[in-house]
């Protein structure tokens, strides 16, 4: 249950569990289901990003004061993610063995870290500093549809 003053503070449970359950079938590799939980996975963080990217990170940048912490280290985050998932999706259509679960390796690093700095940071400050944009910004994130203006992946 999201508190008042952290209206703002999701968690990555779901997202987190995905590329946990890919990590182990990469381990074995049992193409059919990493190939499956892969999907979900990308689905859901492609949805997830774009929300922030287009919805989340602008409202902030609008609001914030030049002493505030920047938005720059997390659109960073979100690039690296991405250049990941693109080498392991390569991997998997071809189903290389050599390098794949070092990449999911890397690829949980980058996201848990990513993920906390989130949750623990950025979010329950900018709950406080949106505190006033509450209701127009929620509505936007729960109305939410991706876009051909959305980044592209190539995934
Ligand atoms: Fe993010
Ligand atoms: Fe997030």
């Amino acid at each position: 249950m999201k508190s008042t003053e952290h209206w703002l503070v999701h968690d990555h449970t779901q997202i987190e569990d995905l590329l946990r359950h890919c990590c182990e079938e990469a381990e074995i590799y049992d193409w059919w289901a990493l190939e499956r939980y892969f999907t979900e996975f990308i689905d859901q963080l492609r949805y997830h990003m774009a929300q922030e990217e287009e919805v989340l990170y602008p409202a902030y940048d609008a609001r914030r004061a030049p002493e505030h912490m920047f938005t720059d280290d997390l659109y960073d985050d979100h690039n690296r993610i991405i250049e990941t998932i693109r080498k392991i999706h390569r991997l998997i259509e071809i189903q290389q063995k050599e390098g794949l679960v070092e990449l999911f390796k890397e690829l949980v690093d980058v996201m848990f870290d990513h993920n906390q700095k989130e949750e623990h940071v950025f979010l329950p400050f900018a709950s406080h500093l949106l505190c006033e944009d509450r209701d127009e910004l929620s509505e936007k994130l729960d109305n939410f549809t991706l876009s051909k203006k959305s980044r592209a992946w190539g995934v």
